[in-house]
């Protein structure tokens, strides 16, 4: 915890340094508009930070019972303390509000509310810890904006009937989400549904590397899992209990409470390596398979073409039913999680070893053309260790 905070503030004061010395071309808040047409934020998720994993009555989550497994993390690593949020919360929405900012992206812990999913009661601790933190955030003039999901389940949701692999989390899903709006509603006006849910899905399920750690070859070698079926059942989940949340929020609660929902997803992007038609084809799938793959049901009401044409029947179909109510429900906004561009290279008339996070659009995602890397070289270490997916 502490050495998250320090590796955190260091960032800080390096950030600070590099502004200082390229004053003459640092952006400055000055060339964005005003506070009350434009938010700057801070974001965060639930297990990254919080810790307290026993703490308040809250519930076992995935990603506790995952983290405890000898053996799932190389260094035995675990979020029970995390960067201490739970108690020190206070200290740091003082540090937000040091840096000016007048939004804060954070997720609840679906644990601290509902312990046992809609299998047990309203956890009244964890209401009072995040009314503590949504108070003391408008208190300083910052505007939670509440992400529902953010990769926690209950673990018991995981044991009864398999998490987000069966179509039974649709209805806990909205009511857990149904339990936030009656609980914050009054005071948040920014909801997002999940946060990308299309990077969870083939990191939970195609690579194995989140949990439940699901995968099959030539992926991963994992104990349990099909890559190959299981990424597109659970998108599927989750797309219609998002669909599930945003119908419960717009029929009982956006009304009185006057609030906005969308959904964040990860964008990547992607520029054919080659100037050939078949890498200009890949660049066509790897990108239906990444944000299309959600947001074409979610605002088209179905899948991108290019996705029905590889997977056929393994891509589940949405009924009438569904498809109208993805029809009815829209989205208020959308957020986009770019973290970098790939050059793409095509896996189908070429022999390449496809690349696990471009799934099954049979492309290979390339840093370099020539030897010349796409952009600025990031620093891997502090994206492995630090990033917020
Ligand atoms: C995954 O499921 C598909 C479709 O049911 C099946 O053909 C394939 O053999 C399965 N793969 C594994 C590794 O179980
Ligand atoms: C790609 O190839 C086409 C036709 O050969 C050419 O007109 C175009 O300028 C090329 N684009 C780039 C970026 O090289």
């Amino acid at each position: 915890g502490r050495m998250a905070r320090e590796a955190a503030l260091w960032l800080l004061l390096l950030f600070s340094a590099h502004l200082l010395l390229r004053r003459a071309s640092a952006i400055d808040r000055g060339q964005f508009p005003p506070p009350t047409s434009f938010l700057f934020g801070t974001s965060t998720s639930a297990y990254q930070i919080e810790g307290g994993y026993l703490e308040g009555k809250k519930g076992l989550s995935n990603w506790d019972v995952y983290t405890h497994k000898q053996g799932t993390i190389e260094d035995g690593s675990n979020g029970d303390i995390a960067a201490d949020h739970y108690h020190r919360y206070m200290e740091d929405i003082e540090l937000m509000h040091s840096l000016g900012v007048n939004s804060y992206r954070f997720s609840i812990a679906w644990t601290r509310i509902l312990p046992r999913g809609r299998f047990g009661h309203v956890n009244p601790d964890g209401v009072a810890f995040y009314n503590a933190i949504i108070n003391a955030l408008l208190h300083k003039g910052i505007q939670p904006f509440v992400t529902i999901f953010h990769y926690d389940i209950p673990h018991e949701l995981e044991e009864r009937y398999g998490g987000w692999l069966s179509p039974e989390i649709q209805k806990d899903f909205g009511y857990f989400a149904e339990v936030c709006f009656k609980m914050f509603g009054d005071r948040v006006k920014f909801w997002v549904t999940m946060n990308q849910p299309n990077l969870l899905a083939k990191f939970a399920y195609m690579n194995g590397w989140f949990p439940p750690g699901h995968c099959s070859k030539p992926y991963g070698n994992c104990a349990f899992g099909n890559s190959s079926i299981e990424p597109y059942i659970v998108g599927h989940n989750m797309i219609l209990s998002h669909a599930n949340a945003v119908s419960i929020y717009r029929n009982n609660y956006q009304e009185t409470q006057g609030g906005y929902i969308g959904i964040a997803v990860a964008a990547r992007w992607y520029e054919p390596l080659r100037n050939t038609t078949v890498d200009q084809l890949a660049v066509e799938r790897a990108i239906s398979f990444n944000v299309p793959w959600f947001l074409d049901p979610i605002i088209l009401g179905d899948y991108p073409a290019e996705m029905r044409k590889i997977l056929g029947p393994t891509l589940p179909e949405f009924t009438l039913k569904q498809k109208k109510k993805l029809h009815a429900t829209k989205l208020d906004f959308i957020g986009l999680n770019h973290y970098s561009t790939w050059y793409l290279k095509d896996c189908i008339f070429s022999s390449c070893e496809m690349d696990p996070m471009d799934g099954d659009a049979r492309a290979l995602s390339l840093a370099e053309r020539d030897g010349v890397p796409i952009g600025k070289q990031v620093n891997i270490r502090l994206l492995n260790t630090n990033s917020c997916y």
